[in-house]
């Protein structure tokens, strides 16, 4: 987190009005395990260990619990509301292997559209110099994260927080990342615009937005499985489908974002990387 993100009247109380006061307090907590941690010899550090160890154990049990074909999300039972993406299991570590390319060394990172939260969690145990920040809209997604990350104790896990793209102000003001992996073609457009609006007047000068997801691209056919991936969003609802690379670019430049690189990934995917100008 950039020190200008803590201001007057002071640090506890400029942070309390960036964060909120219920981050703050989560911020406070996380702050003590942070010292405890560091108090510890390293050969302690099973304790983070063992949190990981009960993490896989709990989706593996998930996992059992899946039947028919997968689909997107699966609520995992009732009354426990964490939501399992298959596809977590096998983009994260290829995702996270771009991320380090990119991303700071430090500071917060905000992550669009979170979905079940995985991903974060993912992200926040290979990452742990950096602070995220989940979020998304939809309240059972809301769940969902707070959940995994309740039973991951993760200290550089922040709890998420309602953010709608579209929104004219976000409630998180300033990132040193910003994250959205498979929204850009499973929203109407205007959350593209808006992730874009928004990304804009949150990263300064030289800082990353990274996209992930299936494109159509210029001068490139669109495989086979994603043109059936295309129509099967668009019977889901019109307003989905996979956007032409350029049209995002287009926008992303009518908010200071210049595209960095596009790195090919597994399953006809790309990371799309933009730099603020
Ligand atoms: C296909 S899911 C992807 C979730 C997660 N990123 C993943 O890859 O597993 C799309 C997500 O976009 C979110 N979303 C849709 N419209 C949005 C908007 N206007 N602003 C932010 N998130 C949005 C949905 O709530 C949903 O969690």
């Amino acid at each position: 987190m950039r020190a200008s993100s803590v201001s007057a009247p002071g640090a506890v109380g400029g942070a309390a009005a960036w964060i909120g006061a219920g981050r703050m307090k989560a911020a406070i907590k996380a702050s003590r395990i942070v010292s405890l941690f560091m108090a510890i010899p390293p050969d302690s550090h099973w304790v983070a260990y063992a949190f990981a160890q009960g993490y896989l154990k709990s989706r593996e049990k998930i996992g059992e619990r899946m039947t028919g074909p997968a689909p997107y999300e699966i609520e995992p039972g009732e009354g426990d509301p964490r939501r399992v993406a298959p596809h977590v299991a096998r983009n994260a570590e290829p995702i996270a292997a771009v991320l380090a390319d990119i991303l700071p060394a430090r500071g917060l990172v905000l992550e669009l559209a979170s979905g079940s939260g995985e991903h974060c969690l993912h992200f926040a145990r290979v990452f742990p110099k950096l602070l995220f920040q989940p979020s998304d809209p939809e309240p059972a997604a809301l769940r969902s994260i707070e959940a995994w990350r309740q039973g991951a104790g993760l200290f550089n896990l922040l709890p998420p927080v309602a953010l709608d793209a579209r929104a004219a102000d976000w409630e998180i003001a300033e990132a040193d990342a910003i994250l959205c992996i498979n929204m850009i073609h499973v929203s109407p457009w205007p959350a593209t615009a808006g992730l874009m609006r928004g990304a804009g007047k949150l990263l300064a000068p030289g800082a990353p937005l990274y996209l992930y997801g299936a494109y159509r691209r210029t001068g490139v056919e669109t495989a086979p499985s994603n043109e059936a991936f295309d129509e099967n969003l668009r019977a889901r609802d019109p307003d989905w489908g996979l956007r032409q690379l350029d049209d995002v670019v287009a926008e992303a430049e009518r908010h200071g974002l210049v595209l960095d690189k596009v790195v090919p990934m597994p399953a006809n995917n790309l990371s799309v990387i933009f730099r603020k100008a």
